[in-house]
């Protein structure tokens, strides 16, 4: 959604706790936010005021005349909100002449309470052995990996009357699908999502009022292992290793009636079990569809035919107390990719080639099917030299899907419970296979698309392409390393040094509000934050530097991007015991003990010292802590991580940092970590730029930095009057570097900067990730630096723009980002000698403009010379820039510029 220019001050965009008229709100004081927007110049909000009703329009809470008019959130601060309750709420905005404008949105509770539910978990009793055990001839390692069928539950029920509203509070322990007289209730995929369930399972909320008829009901579900009970991550071990062993659901359907009453079915004992077709369903090896046990109408009132093995359900367990409403997005099917080509490979083989590696699933339409028949769907990155699909780089993950033909000689194939990460698929089983037939189908969190970069050259466009489907392909119901071998984790320094750009791309407040939940619950009992989140077996419990300090630094970079200081609140304890943690083991200040598994610069070129890496990141993980607490009115615990962060930068500049600036180890990174977490006394300052410029000038100008060092690198460099180096960078096509995997085929960014090479062909399989994001961590610069989209540095929520083009070698670039308080844009071009800048800044926003220039004299704002332009407040000149203040509203600055 944009603003709407031309007209007045106006609210759009409500949210409830960052999400649009939310079902299943169990937070007790949700923050209720909005977005300005104005065709006026200089319009800032004169007055604010908003109100909670009842869904029948009785008065719950009105904040009255809100102090602080230009603020674009309020907390919930009424009467405790009573479960299972549609809020109405209306946020109404006054400009300077009075007029107002006014804008509604809802948002509706959950149980707010474990004790609420009755419902309880039930699955197929485990112990009965049927038809569906037994393994059949050619089954993909059903018996070896111990794959397990996904089963099947339902429950026939009455309504004596159309209720007036219908909700199903629905969770499995493992992935579910529910289906109401035959339709299926939603679009999430994979729900209910991945959390370290021992400790916390999410619910959804799906409004079914339309679903529920009068007189015979039928609500179904298939649930399938999961994350909860199937593989995950690299630890080869299923069953009960990570979290349960045989998938279960919970749910409660409630049907209000016009009198209020409320008829409830909840899962219990009463309800029928079966195993289901689906032989086995698991993320990583794969699903197997057997049409042959397919019973149709059984999720309907009739109940279908016979033949499913229906048995009364297995209560599996009982408590609740673990269920939270969840808060982030859904997965959903975002959208679909056509196939690129179907090339035939051999008699019944086809290959498929997307064109464009991602996260999802194929979808087939298989003709000439014969009863028994098998289509299998095999999936990869890549091909190698002969062609063929490539699959060493997925270790275990099968990836293998199959259909297993019944009576119909034509079937659709898209399997449900489980997703792969490929651009090729090979398909073998059918005679014959369309390029019509076939369709990727895109899974990701819907994380609402926020931003958009585009410049002059299509190379670095490609690039800026790449990032944003490696955001899509691992923002899948938590931020994973990648989406295709068996690893698939919530990796912290992968989120951490991906987070500035994922936060442009897209709206993942409320993504990233979840995953924090799971860094918070895999945080030892020492503080110590996980290395990866969820939590599970097989990876080492304490964070290397930089890993474990995602846990700091991802809370503080929501608070800025988003302006909810919530993320703080939440988070501060955590963040302070990390702290602790760290300081406790190292008391002299130099981070070498208790560095769990020490990762260092991850996969960088030039190895930066551990100690050196370890100590910036203690350095800044105690000052973002100070700041955190400071913002919050923590004084005391401020000061004292305040003076911690001191003591630390000193003790690093003395260990690590020689008179002249050299950091030891004297490695891109090194000297990136100590100017980006400002570790040096200023006087070093300049030496130290000096050196970092010399280290990338010396490569190429090239890069040596890994997973730590390669956000930073761009950023730092333009930071220190080097923007030159930056674009040098940004715009090298030889390895390391962003663009030499584009000029090979890649369509999202690679684990590694030498993931191929024509000379030495695929970098080792055992780790050889196609779609990575962690590298693509530059696109901030994308936006932050080239378009020159920014806020300033004591800015939080985009109050306060920086807006700062860096036009390099292009001669044009723009950018669009959907912030918290509203749209923000720039575009410039530079042509004939004139920089030409438009900038939109939203209602209540401030900006500061940077407009390069030869000539800060003849820069013109809409025609008229800057000095006279309404709106705008010349601030200063430097070294080839004029740099001027401006309120709300569009501008438009052209500049003489050669
Ligand atoms: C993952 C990384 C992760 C790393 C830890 C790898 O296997 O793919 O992205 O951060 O391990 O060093």
């Amino acid at each position: 959604m944009t603003g709407s220019l031309g007209r007045g001050l106006t609210p759009y965009g409500l949210r409830c706790d960052h999400r649009a008229e939310p079902l299943g709100v169990d937070e007790p004081a949700p923050l209720l936010s909005w977005r300005l927007a104005s065709g006026r110049r200089g319009d800032a909000p004169a007055g604010l005021r908003v109100r909670v009703r009842a869904d029948d329009g009785a008065p719950v809470w009105d904040t009255g005349a809100v102090a602080d008019p230009s603020a674009v959130s309020v907390r919930y601060r009424g009467p405790a909100l009573r479960p299972r309750t549609r809020y109405r709420w209306t946020v109404t905005v006054t400009d300077a002449a009075g007029a107002a404008s006014r804008e509604e949105s809802w948002f509706e509770t959950g149980m707010l309470s474990p004790a609420a539910w009755s419902a309880v978990w039930i699955t197929h009793d485990p112990s009965v052995q049927d038809v569906m055990d037994a393994p059949e001839e050619g089954e993909l390692a059903l018996a070896d990996h111990g794959l397990q069928p996904a089963v099947r539950l339902r429950k026939a029920f009455e309504a004596a009357a159309a209720p007036v509203a219908a909700r199903l509070y629905v969770t499995a322990r493992g992935l579910y699908e529910t289906r109401l007289n035959g339709a299926r209730v939603g679009d999430a995929e994979l729900a209910p999502g991945w959390t370290d369930y021992r400790d916390r399972v999410d619910y959804q909320v799906y409004d079914v009022t339309d679903l529920v008829r009068t007189g015979a009901n039928m609500l179904a579900a298939t649930v399938a292992d999961g994350w909860w009970s199937g593989f995950a991550g690299f630890d080869e071990r299923r069953a009960g290793a990570h979290y349960g062993t045989f998938p279960q659901l919970l749910a409660e359907l409630h049907l209000v009636h016009a009198d209020g009453s409320a008829d409830v079915v909840a899962t219990g004992d009463d309800w029928q079990s079966a195993r289901s077709p689906f032989r086995y369903a698991d993320l990583l090896k794969g699903e197997c569809h057997d049409l042959r046990r397919e019973t149709p109408g059984w999720d309907l009132p009739s109940g279908g035919r016979d033949g499913a093995g229906w048995r009364p359900a297995w209560v599996a367990a009982t408590d609740r107390s673990r269920l939270t409403a969840s808060v982030a997005p859904p997965v959903r099917a975002v959208r679909e990719l056509p196939a690129r080509s179907v090339a035939r490979v051999s008699g019944d083989r086809f290959l498929v080639d997307f064109g464009q590696n991602f996260a999802g699933r194929v979808r087939l339409t298989a003709r000439g099917l014969t009863p028994g028949g098998r289509v299998v769907v095999r999936h990869g990155e890549a091909l190698d030299e002969a062609g063929a699909l490539y699959t060493a780089n997925l270790r275990t993950a099968d990836a293998t899907d199959v259909l297993i033909a019944g009576e119909d000689a034509e079937a659709v194939f898209e399997p449900r419970f489980t997703y792969h990460g490929f651009r090729y698929a090979e398909v073998t089983g059918l005679s014959s296979l369309a390029a019509a037939d076939v369709t990727g189908v895109v899974l990701h969190s819907d994380t609402p698309w926020a931003g958009d970069f585009t410049c002059s050259d299509p190379d670095v466009d490609r690039l800026h392409q790449a990032i944003s489907w490696g955001q899509r392909s691992n923002f899948v119901s938590v931020p994973t390393d990648c989406p295709q071998r068996d690893e698939r984790l919530g990796w912290l320094a992968d989120a951490q040094v991906f987070l500035p750009t994922a936060c442009l791309n897209a709206d993942v407040a409320a993504f990233f509000d979840g995953w924090l939940r799971e860094v918070r619950g895999a945080q030892s009992p020492d503080g110590a934050f996980g290395n990866v989140a969820p939590k599970i077996a097989g990876v080492a419990d304490e964070g290397a530097p930089g890993w474990g300090d995602a846990g700091v630094l991802v809370p503080w970079h929501l608070y800025r991007v988003y302006g909810d200081e919530r993320f703080l609140e939440r988070n501060l304890d955590a963040m302070c015991a990390w702290v602790d943690h760290v300081h406790r083991h190292n008391p002299d200040l130099v981070w070498t003990r208790r560095t769990g598994p020490h990762f260092a610069d991850w996969l960088a070129p030039a190895p930066t010292p551990r100690d050196v890496l370890a100590t910036a990141y203690f350095a800044r993980s105690a000052a973002l802590t100070a700041r955190a607490a400071e913002i919050l009115g923590a004084d005391e615990a401020a000061a004292r991580y305040g003076a911690l962060a001191a003591h630390v930068r000193k003790t690093f500049a003395e260990r690590f940092v020689s008179p002249d600036g050299r950091v030891s180890g004297d490695t891109q990174t090194a000297y990136l970590l100590a100017l980006a977490f400002e570790l040096l006394p200023g006087e070093l300052v300049p030496g130290a730029v000096r050196r970092l410029a010399e280290l990338v000038e010396e490569a190429g100008p090239g890069l040596t930095t890994g997973f730590l060092g390669v956000g930073l690198i761009a950023p730092v460099l333009d930071a220190h009057g080097r923007a030159d180096l930056a674009h040098a960078l940004l715009r090298r096509t030889d390895p390391p570097s962003w663009l030499y995997p584009l000029r090979h085929g890649a369509t999202t960014v690679w684990e590694r900067w030498d993931g191929y090479t024509p000379e030495r062909g695929f970098q080792a399989a055992a780790m050889n990730s196609f779609n990575h994001y962690a590298l693509g961590s530059v696109g901030e610069w994308l936006y932050r630096g080239v378009a020159g989209l920014d806020q300033a540095p004591g800015s939080a929520g985009y109050r306060d723009l920086l807006i700062r083009p860096r036009p390099g070698g292009l001669t044009e670039a723009s950018a669009r980002y959907e912030s918290v308080r509203g749209l923000v844009s720039t575009a410039w071009t530079r042509r004939d000698g004139v920089f030409d800048l438009r900038v939109a800044v939203p209602p209540g926003a401030t900006a500061t403009v940077h407009i390069p220039t030869d000539d800060p004299g003849g820069v013109r704002e809409s025609g008229i010379p800057v000095a006279d332009a309404p709106g705008v407040s010349v601030a200063g000149t430097a070294r080839r820039e004029l740099r001027c203040r401006t309120g709300s509203g569009e501008y438009r600055f052209t500049a003489p510029l050669q």
